[in-house]
């Protein structure tokens, strides 16, 4: 059995996608080989993810900043040895400690083509309305590890999509969702070796 555990921030659109991904391959896979979401951390007590995971009784884990204390947070990951640490919109920067203790085994989502519209600030609507601010024709997603920079760990996968004279911030995320919709849970079953 696989673990993953998810971090996210916000609506969890890309947490809902890679649950109904799990539950598609548990389908098909012996029980030996089933992969599923064990833990959701949020830093948001207000995230939408967390209705999601009441919803498919997934534990869930609300962090605060300032209160954070790392080894036992790094403790309690590991005790879901999770085979990945999935960031869906998680709106921090991953502390090192935690970096170090998962090496490789936690991997990002950003919507636009890395290194264009990444580092501070810029995550969500922000970089779509960067993106239509500088007149591109084409955005897209990148897949990446995770490292102690943001935005800036090895990229795994790269999708990309048109950007139209008549988008706004809304209409091109909804197609940036599109793309990651598809590609995070075929990311994860290419790196959980499935594929
Ligand atoms: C996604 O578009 C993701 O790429 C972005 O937040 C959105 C979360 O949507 N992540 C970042 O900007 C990280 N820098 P969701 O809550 O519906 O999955």
């Amino acid at each position: 059995m696989d673990s993953l555990v998810i971090f996210a921030s916000g609506t969890g659109t890309n947490a809902a996608a890679i649950i109904a991904w799990t539950k598609e391959q548990n389908r098909v896979l012996p029980a030996g080989r089933q992969v599923h979401v064990s833990l959701i951390v949020s830093n948001n007590p207000q995230a939408g993810v967390l209705e999601i995971a009441k919803r498919e009784h997934i534990p869930f884990l609300i962090i605060d900043k300032h209160t954070i204390h790392e080894a036992l947070l790094i403790e309690q990951l590991q005790s879901y040895n999770p085979a990945l640490i999935v960031l869906a919109g998680f709106m921090w920067k991953i502390p090192p400690g935690i970096v170090h203790a998962f090496t490789n085994r936690i991997i990002n989502i950003h919507p636009s083509l890395l290194p264009a519209y990444g580092g501070k600030g810029m995550y969500g609507h922000h970089v779509h309305t960067a993106v239509l601010a500088a007149g591109d024709q084409e955005s897209g997603i990148t897949i990446h590890y995770v490292n102690e920079a943001y935005d800036e760990g090895n990229v795994i996968l790269q999708a990309h999509c048109p950007v139209h004279t008549t988008d706004s911030a809304d209409t091109l995320a909804q197609r940036i969702h599109q793309l990651e919709h598809f590609y995070y849970p075929r990311t994860i079953e290419y790196l959980l070796g499935r594929k």
